[in-house]
């Protein structure tokens, strides 16, 4: 295989892609391109990518304030709208930083956002993380904002009030949370007018989170999956020793090898499958990811060996939005089933 599988791929008809129907009736293309760069892909990579794949026929764009190349991106798009694509065809998305949870900060965060991706309202807009700790773009694991907070429902509430405004005043289409875990999700469904539409998560074959994808889909919340190729270009800060990556996995190297395509393709495919929305990041291999959505299905029984591969290996642990000395990053995942303790 050549450095990357992009080489000699049709481009993919977006009506062939599966959609996922949201709790409004709307239709979310069941695969996004990711654009988060991880500290070491250019703004303008990225923005060449977002043009690529869209004519590759991908229609969802998974984007966020703290990836630091919404302009870039937002020329992108303005240039796919140009040629011909509609508005209501594609879906993107943006999410609120973790300095921006002041009732006075939403809305003119999502404003910015909206003034640098060139658009009049978002399909989605998220809360970024369930906390107020800011880390700055290419920090170390040992950073920490200097007001750390932990989790305070009734503050997250008043964040999500804000965002419950930005639906009433037409800038967003769907709101949703990232990064959310059971005990909180609760809290929230119970408190909110306005439910949130998604949850994103971290999901691939070695960490499949079975109970809150469960939970998220039974409240008819759907799971978008972040990082579903495990994410080998993650920053520094996102690695340990005990990190392990899916498409190392004999188990996905054989179905890889079986159906002559990248173990890469063979997480997205089995992400679309199970039901997530994958949003893979891609400079180099993003038309194999889409062909790979709209090519043959994995088979029953390739989806039950995957299933029975998941080593529950959170790849994307938070250490830097940890609130005060002496806790493990587990704290920020309520793994015993309650809110962890401020
Ligand atoms: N909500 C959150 O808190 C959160 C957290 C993390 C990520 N995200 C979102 O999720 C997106 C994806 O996650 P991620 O960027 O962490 O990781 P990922 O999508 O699991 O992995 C991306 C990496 O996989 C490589 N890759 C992609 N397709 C490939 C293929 N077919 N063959 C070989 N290599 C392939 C890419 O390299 P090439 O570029 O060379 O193809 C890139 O290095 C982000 O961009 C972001 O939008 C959200």
């Amino acid at each position: 295989m050549n450095r990357t599988n992009q080489g000699g791929l049709a481009p993919i008809d977006p009506a062939s892609i599966p959609k996922r129907m949201l709790n409004t009736g709307a239709e979310m293309p069941a695969i996004g391109l990711g654009t988060f760069g991880s500290d070491h892909v250019t703004p303008a990579q990225v923005a060449e990518a977002v043009l690529g794949a869209a004519a590759a026929g991908y229609r969802h764009f998974d984007c966020a304030s703290i990836y630091g190349n919404e302009p870039e991106v937002g020329a992108s798009l303005e240039v796919i709208l140009a040629g011909g694509v509609k508005r209501e065809q594609l879906w993107v998305t943006s999410k609120l930083w973790n300095d921006k949870h002041s009732e006075d900060d939403v809305i003119a965060s999502c404003r910015k956002s909206l003034a640098d991706l060139r658009l009049d309202y978002l399909d989605l807009y998220l809360v970024h993380w369930p906390f107020p700790n800011f880390h700055p773009p290419g920090c170390d694991v040992t950073s920490r904002s200097a007001d750390s907070k932990p989790y305070i429902h009734e503050s997250f509430m008043k964040t999500w009030r804000k965002m419950e405004e930005l639906v009433d005043l037409g800038l967003v289409r769907h709101i949703g949370t990232s990064n959310m875990t059971i005990p909180k999700l609760k809290l929230l469904l119970r408190d909110a007018r306005i439910k949130p539409a998604v949850n994103e998560m971290e999901l691939h074959p070695h960490f499949q989170q079975p109970e809150l994808f469960k939970f998220v889909v039974d409240n008819g919340i759907r799971p978008i999956g972040y990082s579903p190729i495990g994410s080998p270009g993650r920053p520094e800060r996102d690695r340990t020793p005990e990190d392990t990556s899916p498409t190392e996995d004999p188990v996905i190297v054989a179905i890889a090898e079986r159906h002559g395509i990248h173990p890469a393709v063979v997480c997205i495919k089995w992400a679309v499958q199970h039901g997530q929305t994958p949003i893979p990041f891609s400079i180099n291999n993003y038309r194999a990811n889409v062909a790979g959505v709209a090519g043959d299905p994995l088979s029953d029984d390739e989806m039950r060996e995957i299933a029975a591969i998941d080593r529950n290996c959170r790849l994307i642990k938070g250490q830097v939005f940890l609130w005060k000395d002496g806790q493990t990053w587990e704290d920020l995942w309520d793994i015993h089933g309650t809110i962890t303790p401020p």
